[in-house]
């Protein structure tokens, strides 16, 4: 099993004896909407029987809300089970993607038996991703992964940068893992009626709608790659809960608002509090979580992560994305208090505690 993700909080509060404030998973921080866990319990009925095989009607009702035929659309177990089978089906030449990004590509790659090529990025250009580097860089039958916004640096490209890109290149596959673009804003999907015909993107309600535990992710792309996916794709991987979870959230707006409100405060605010931590620069990204970095002569992020634990707080020690090293980390943004608290013990690790007012708790 491919370990080294976030998310391990309930072990840690376990291991602990007590309340872990976890943001070393970048979900949401709120409750799932009042609908989804209704669908959840309302589920129960259905437990004796197989839900469809393909995850239909799901599919059909995702493909209507996005002008879509049910021909483009899959369902399935995250996203996570189409980062795996799409190199798996596909058996590309080679596996690319830019580097920091979302790991389990390069592991996805390496269980299909395809290389990956790393394209590195730096912080000195905020790991922005140059998209002519990959055209230089990709061969013919090869696969590229472009994470948008892109875990764990927040970095975001145009969809029309990216379209651009697939049309030049009508020989490589590109997956567009938009795991996160909620947060960014819908406008930022390359997902539309439109798509070019090498072009697969993959959505999810795990982050935004704060549902990590109902396992549900979608693959949506031009009908001949959807069909060549549908036929290596197990049965059943979309259970009777996540079937009606994902329906009861298509078309929840009401819970989209709150999140984009709220997040849209308090992210420059967590922001500003740990850029004026001294020691910590951080790196501004489109998505709900920051990326930060240490400086050199202060401790690494994996004592930064235990001494924080001790006082409650879970952060991801980001050292083992490529591309990074031991003095970085992320966290996602929480509530108002939960980041003035996240900061001040982060603050306190850092610099050794003070009077407890953290500078632009604003
Ligand atoms: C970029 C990215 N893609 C995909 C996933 C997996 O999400 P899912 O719950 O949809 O399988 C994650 C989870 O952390 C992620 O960060």
């Amino acid at each position: 099993m491919f370990t080294g993700h976030g998310g391990t909080g309930a072990a840690e509060a376990r291991a602990l004896g007590r309340p872990v404030l976890d943001v070393s998973a970048s979900i949401a921080p709120f409750s799932p909407p009042e609908a989804a866990r209704l669908a959840y319990q309302r589920a129960a009925a259905d437990l004796d029987r197989y839900p469809p095989i393909d995850g239909f009607p799901l599919r059909q009702s995702l493909a209507d809300s996005q002008g879509l035929d049910i021909d483009n659309v899959l369902a399935g177990g995250g996203t996570t089970e189409f980062i795996y089978l799409i190199p798996r089906t596909l058996r590309p030449g080679r596996v690319l993607g830019f580097v920091p990004t979302y790991r389990d590509y390069a592991e996805a790659a390496r269980l299909a038996g395809c290389a990956f090529v790393p394209l590195l990025t730096v912080w000195e250009q905020r790991f922005a991703r140059d998209l002519a580097k990959l055209d230089a860089a990709a061969r013919a039958q090869d696969l590229v992964f472009l994470c948008n916004p892109n875990n764990p640096t927040g970095d975001i490209l145009a969809p029309d940068v990216i379209r651009g890109f697939c049309d030049r290149r009508p020989d490589v596959t590109v997956v567009v893992d938009e795991a996160y673009v909620e947060f960014a804003g819908i406008d930022r999907s390359c997902l539309d009626s439109t798509m070019p015909r090498n072009l697969l993107v993959l959505r999810s309600p795990t982050k935004f709608y704060a549902v990590p535990g109902i396992r549900l992710g979608y693959c949506l792309g031009r009908r001949d790659l959807i069909a060549a996916l549908l036929d290596a794709k197990e049965p059943w991987t979309v259970s009777a809960p996540a079937l009606a979870v994902g329906l009861a959230l298509l078309n929840y707006s009401d819970y989209e608002a709150r999140v984009r409100d709220v997040l849209g405060r308090e992210k420059p605010a967590l922001e500003c509090m740990l850029a004026a931590i001294p020691g910590l620069s951080v790196c501004p990204g489109a998505a709900n979580f920051l990326l930060c970095r240490i400086q050199a002569d202060a401790p690494p992020a994996a004592d930064l992560r235990a001494a924080c634990l001790k006082q409650g707080l879970l952060i991801r020690d980001a050292s083992n994305f490529e591309g990074l090293d031991s003095r970085y980390f992320r966290v996602a943004v929480r509530t108002g208090e939960e980041n003035i608290r996240m900061a001040r013990i982060i603050r306190d690790v850092l610099t050794g505690p003070r009077d407890s007012k953290i500078a632009c708790s604003i």
